[in-house]
């Protein structure tokens, strides 16, 4: 079987993960590539036996611009699939996103897989979230998974996967599915800071043109922002200068309020006697 695995990752988390399962179809005899997303084209996804996508989950849902991918495929026709994220606790929609998008395409998921994922994100009471993570436990329950994939498919069974997450075929209807149904890139940029360059610090080296997601970064000659921002904040906790700032005050409360370990026990994933930090 030739497997694809076409997997965007921020900070390396869902890579982890992707480099974990490609490691597993390998070890049972199979072929496996993982394409970053910024160098996926189209056809990659139509391309192979068998397809997985994988994604962070930002702000409870799928990152737009492994959305705005997804819909841009040509018609999958019966493509087997399936969707694998890394989140830290409140994952929503982000499973769903990825397979209700497939399924657009005409491919079909047979299941999906999420992991724990530390969080860098630079709101003070969010940073930190799920240290650690994924682990070697983590990684495990990741190369399991990709061989149960492997068996199913090998035994021409196309029903849905047991081993599957029930979020990953079905919409969730807690609170974070919610959140990450309403919430749009909109309401983000109102609700959250946007990251203010200080030109004083900033050398010029292009590091966060190169690595904004949504390429919302121009160097004129110091950085400015377009208006694509989906607050990811990579330029912000990325920059080797700390030359972005960002004004907390109003959004971290408000974060806290959302994403407390008492929430994401109740409304999300997050085990009892789970440490969030
Ligand atoms: C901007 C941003 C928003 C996030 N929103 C959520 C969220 O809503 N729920 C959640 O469980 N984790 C959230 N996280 C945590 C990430 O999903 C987690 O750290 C993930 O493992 C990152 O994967 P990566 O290293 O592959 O980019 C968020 C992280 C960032 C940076
Ligand atoms: S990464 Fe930092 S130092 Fe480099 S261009 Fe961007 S703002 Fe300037
Ligand atoms: S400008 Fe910064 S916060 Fe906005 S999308 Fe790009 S990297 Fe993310």
């Amino acid at each position: 079987m030739d497997v694809t695995l076409i997997c965007f990752s921020q900070t390396g988390n869902t890579h982890q993960v992707a480099t974990a399962m490609a490691a597993a179809f390998r070890e049972a005899g199979h072929l496996a590539r993982i394409i970053p997303l910024k160098e996926a084209s189209p056809e990659d996804a139509t391309r192979g036996d068998l397809l997985g996508v994988g994604s962070p989950c930002f702000s409870s849902q799928a990152p737009t611009l492994i959305k705005e991918y997804l819909r841009a495929l040509p018609p999958l026709d019966d493509q087997l699939a399936f969707v694998f994220a890394t989140s830290s606790g409140a994952p929503g929609r982000v499973l769903y996103d990825l397979t209700r998008l497939l399924r657009g395409k005409g491919a079909h998921v047979l299941g999906g897989f999420l992991a724990r994922g530390q969080v860098h994100h630079p709101a003070p009471h969010m940073t930190g979230h799920s240290l650690g993570h994924p682990d070697a436990e983590d990684l495990t329950h990741a190369r399991r998974f990709a061989v149960a994939v492997a068996e199913h498919v090998s035994a021409g069974r196309s029903g849905p996967l047991p081993e599957s997450r029930p979020d990953a075929l079905a919409p969730g209807r807690g609170l974070y599915d919610l959140m990450g149904l309403v919430s749009s890139d909109i309401m983000l940029r109102l609700l959250l800071p946007e990251p203010k360059p200080e030109p004083g610090k900033c050398d010029q080296c292009q590091w966060c043109v190169r690595q904004c997601p949504m390429d919302n970064i121009a160097l004129q000659p110091h950085p400015v922002l377009g208006d694509r921002c989906i607050r990811c904040y990579r330029c912000l906790t990325g920059c080797p200068q700390k030359a972005f700032g960002a004004d907390w005050r109003f959004a971290d409360p408000f974060l806290l309020l959302l994403y407390n370990a008492a929430s994401m026990r109740w409304f999300g994933d997050l085990e009892p006697g789970e440490q969030v930090y």
